[in-house]
């Protein structure tokens, strides 16, 4: 029995919430197509406490059962946004969506699980998941984190270990921009790149070179540019390729895998296929701003339009959005996310005078999956199986909880999308469920609807109506040695093997 109550997001929208536990567990859907990452077929999908526990065709069920019906329409795994911050403190705020209000609109565009990176509390780690931990209480959705790594010294790989052996951390995020603030050095970073391969977690590298974003920043404001198109002006692609090139030597210099947040250029792209080719282990996520937008928007005269879309790496010019979309549908990026981090308009308007002083980051944790749909399989470019794959499947393949999640199979998590080929969306700030006041999807409609959604086997999303409980999600732990770290032991003993005869040589040299 649920005790509902009704409650607001600020948007002005009121939707069910309630906060203790909604019997109705078992769910039939029936006549859809059930896309997988590797295989589509007509079949039913029968879903008993929260687990998947049949998929076949003409499954029978009682009248107590919940009946779905998906004829006509694909039956893929909820999204999982592998890159979110909500309720994050950034650049003297903290973003206007918390986990409440984030998961809310993650379930009404039709993902079920987010990953978000816990910054750490004046470098200390484990204080930082702690709060984390807090803030994610309520949560209506399952979610797992990142822990980001802001500074160095033996508490921190001591910190490292606890995270990755007690908490079910399984990676860690270094900023290679943000001089001041989050930003780490090469030296740091090094240290970072062993103690995540001694612990099997995958580092993860915000890849812009800071130091020259700082210098970049100066020359725009001592040639008096201070609005937000200087913000793209003062980071250029050059450095993003940079950094991207920078942080792939060093873990190929270490031998251990390397992911790469929010690919936002041509320029990085081409680093990570370069490594890729050479047989490198790098996997890049753009994010859904990067492969749509383009950055003329932060040319428009009006502060509140153009500030909307300042976030780093910046949303870059015409081009690299497209070259994005063909590395991903041929599998030289591998997955996309969102880094849904958003203020409203009051909190851009800190930057007004001066854009250094804009909180950088965008929405898109609603829209990712209707947007990729109607981009790149709308178009076309990408088929169903590879739309569940980059939105779904490889995230929890990459941070080693598949099949339990990504997956429509026996035994799986029941968090299911029913996705209406022939039926449209609309985005508008006016709608959606984030409690920002604005969007800078605003206005797009395309083909494709997410029709229902199920979170943890209830149905969260249907009829345009959210019913969430609170409480109802959670924390998903990410266990360490993902498939990405298979063979490096191998590898290492090749190396060590490859030094047998220098040494050798350099030794009978030194007597
Ligand atoms: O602008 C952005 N990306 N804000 C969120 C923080 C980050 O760098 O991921
Ligand atoms: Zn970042
Ligand atoms: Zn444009
Ligand atoms: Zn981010």
């Amino acid at each position: 029995v649920s005790d509902s109550a009704t409650q607001f997001c600020s948007a002005g929208r009121e939707y069910d919430v309630s906060s203790c536990g909604v019997s109705s567990t078992r769910i039939l859907i029936k006549g859809g197509t059930v896309v997988n990452a590797h295989h589509q077929e007509l079949a039913d999908v029968y879903v008993e406490d929260g687990i998947i526990v049949a998929v076949q065709p003409n499954i029978k069920v009682g009248d107590e059962v919940t009946v779905l019906d998906a004829t006509g329409k694909f039956v893929m795994p909820g999204g999982i946004d592998p890159h979110t911050h909500l309720a994050m403190e950034f650049m003297g705020t903290e973003t206007i969506d918390d986990f409440f209000s984030g998961q809310a609109a993650a379930l009404a565009g039709g993902t079920t699980m987010h990953i978000d990176f816990v910054i750490p509390i004046n470098g200390n780690m484990v204080a930082g998941f702690e709060a984390y931990e807090n803030k994610s209480r309520n949560s209506c959705m399952d979610y797992g984190f990142h822990v980001a790594v802001t500074k160095w010294d033996e508490g921190v790989s001591r910190d490292m270990e606890i995270l990755v052996k007690e908490k079910g951390i399984n990676s860690f995020k270094f900023f290679l921009a943000y001089k001041g603030s989050l930003m780490v050095t090469d030296d740091l970073l090094l240290e970072g790149l062993k103690t995540c391969k001694s612990l099997g977690a995958l580092a993860m590298v915000h890849a812009e070179n800071g130091d020259a974003v700082f210098e970049g920043q100066k020359r725009m404001i001592e040639l008096g540019i201070t609005g937000p198109e200087g913000h793209a002006l003062s980071r250029p692609p050059v450095l993003e390729g940079e950094a991207t090139a920078r942080a792939i030597r060093l873990a190929r210099f270490v031998n251990t895998p390397l992911y790469v947040v929010h690919v936002m250029s041509a320029d990085a792209m081409d680093e990570i296929a370069k490594a890729r080719k050479s047989g490198q282990k790098v996997i890049g996520e753009p994010v859904v701003s990067g492969l749509i937008l383009d950055d003329h928007w932060l040319w428009d005269p009006d502060f509140t339009i153009a500030s909307k879309y300042v976030m780093s790496p910046p949303i870059r010019p015409v081009g690299h959005g497209k070259a994005l979309q063909d590395a991903l549908s041929t599998g030289i990026l591998q997955l996309v996310g969102t880094d849904h981090c958003t203020f409203n308009s009051t909190q851009k308007a800190l930057g007004l005078d001066d854009f250094r002083k804009i909180p950088n980051g965008v929405n898109g944790l609603e829209e990712r999956m209707h947007l990729i749909w109607d981009t790149m399989v709308g178009s076309g470019q990408i088929s169903a199986t590879d739309y569940v794959r980059i939105t779904s499947t490889e995230c929890a393949r990459i941070f080693n909880i598949y099949p339990r999640k990504g997956a429509i199979l026996v035994g799986s998590d029941a968090d299911i999308i029913i996705l209406n080929p022939n039926s449209s969306h609309e985005i508008s700030s006016k709608s959606h469920h984030s409690r920002s006041d604005t969007n800078v999807y605003e206005g797009r409609r395309g083909k494709g609807k997410v029709e229902v959604t199920i979170a943890g086997g209830r149905i969260v999303w249907e009829n345009e109506e959210l019913k969430v409980v609170l409480g109802s999600g959670k924390y998903i732990e990410m266990p360490p040695f993902s498939y990405l770290f298979d063979g490096i032991e191998k590898s290492d003993a090749k190396y060590l093997s490859s030094l047998q005869a220098p040494v050798k040589r350099a030794k009978s040299q030194a007597t």
